[in-house]
């Protein structure tokens, strides 16, 4: 059995997955994924209107060995069951993949275990293979990671053959549409609000610029962000009525997510003409938005590619997914490569670092 750790954000998350059977062959996924936690701090970092990096941690901190016990008994298994850890190392928080790291060194050095480092950021690429039967992709892959904290179109030419085709410039997606969000005085994080109200928007209205429309390497949505904070001002002031209105944050919000979606989408067409993938991956936290997933799954039939999303809660952040990846890693590469007590927290450490030639 490997336990899967994740701490490098506001939820702390473990899974423990049945890493003997699927060396085996065995692929029925709720064989395989014994259990799982994902505790989210949201409540936490809410008054702050973002994530709190200092109080993460210490949330963490506190909440991790707890939920560790919590696992085990939910798989009706002890910590003497299990035989590999697998923790997030980054990228994230640097505090917050402290603790997750610390804990899991602490465990594997004192069973003797082998422990892998894992990366946050493949976690979310293998997300979308926790199918009812476990599935591989196929490569050539296209995937479109949109969270929170990044936002890149990756191109995997097989496993750990990772090349980013775009990432953004400046602000990941979700934050964009969460600064958007909290301009329009929707609630943190403002994401989900502000997709639900678009759904009332009438098109039309207003229209925001979609970040680099003239390059297909990169992306930028902190331009959205400043167009909105003026138009939200203009309109603010033309009106007898300070706050905007239920119909005026309908139509804006309509426009600020068709402009991030429509960035997101044309990059992601441009991408497939190039790269000509099999596989399209949507995943991260964005992936949750309707209009994105619509969209891009109209493009992949047009394409003839295959979409694989992650069920939501695997969307976001988890443990399952790093639990795959882990998997994935070990199948690979064997356990030899397992202990490395060196293993060090990585707050960045791009995707294109794990590709091996
Ligand atoms: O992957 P995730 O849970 O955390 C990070 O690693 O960042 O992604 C969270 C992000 C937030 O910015 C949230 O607003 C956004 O995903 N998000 C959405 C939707 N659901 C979540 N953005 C747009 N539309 C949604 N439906
Ligand atoms: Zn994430």
């Amino acid at each position: 059995m490997l336990i899967a750790i994740e701490t490098s954000c506001d939820e702390t998350a473990l899974a423990i997955f049945d890493i003997n059977r699927f060396l085996a062959g065995h692929r029925r996924r709720d064989d395989l994924l014994v259990s799982e936690i994902v505790s989210s701090q949201l409540k936490l970092h809410e008054p702050y209107g973002g994530v709190v990096p200092e109080l993460a941690a210490r949330e963490h901190l506190v909440n991790l060995p707890l939920l560790f016990e919590e696992a085990l008994v939910r798989a009706k298994l002890t910590s003497k069951d299990l035989s590999a850890v697998a923790v997030t190392c980054g990228p994230g928080l640097n505090g917050c993949l402290l603790v997750g790291l610390s804990f899991s060194k602490a465990f594997a050095l004192g069973r003797g275990l082998p422990l892998f480092g894992m990366n946050h950021l493949e976690g979310h690429l293998f997300a979308a293979e926790l199918e009812e039967e476990i599935r591989g992709y196929e490569f050539p892959a296209l995937a479109l990671l949109v969270s929170g904290g990044h936002t890149e179109l990756v191109s995997l030419k097989g496993y750990r053959k990772y090349e980013i085709v775009a990432r953004t410039r400046d602000d990941a997606v979700g934050e964009a549409f969460d600064k958007c969000a909290t301009l329009l005085g929707l609630p943190y994080p403002g994401g989900p609000a502000l997709s639900e109200i678009a759904a009332q928007g009438t098109p039309g209205r207003f229209t925001f610029p979609k970040g680099m429309a003239d390059r297909d390497d990169a992306f930028s949505f902190s331009g959205v962000k400043t167009a909105v904070q003026r138009e939200v001002t203009q309109f603010k002031d033309s009106t007898d009525d300070a706050a905007l209105d239920e119909a005026g944050r309908a139509d804006f919000a309509y426009a600020v997510q068709e402009a991030l979606v429509e960035a997101l989408v044309d990059k992601s067409s441009a991408a497939i003409v190039k790269h000509r993938p099999k596989t399209f991956v949507l995943t991260g936290g964005v992936a949750a938005n309707v209009a994105l997933r619509e969209r891009i799954r109209s493009l992949c039939e047009r394409r003839g590619v295959e979409l694989r999303i992650p069920e939501r809660r695997w969307c976001t952040d988890n443990a399952a997914m790093i639990a795959m990846a882990a998997a994935r890693h070990i199948e690979k590469a064997g356990w030899e490569r397992g202990f490395r007590s060196a293993l060090g927290a990585l707050p960045r450490w791009p995707l294109e670092e794990l590709s091996v030639s």
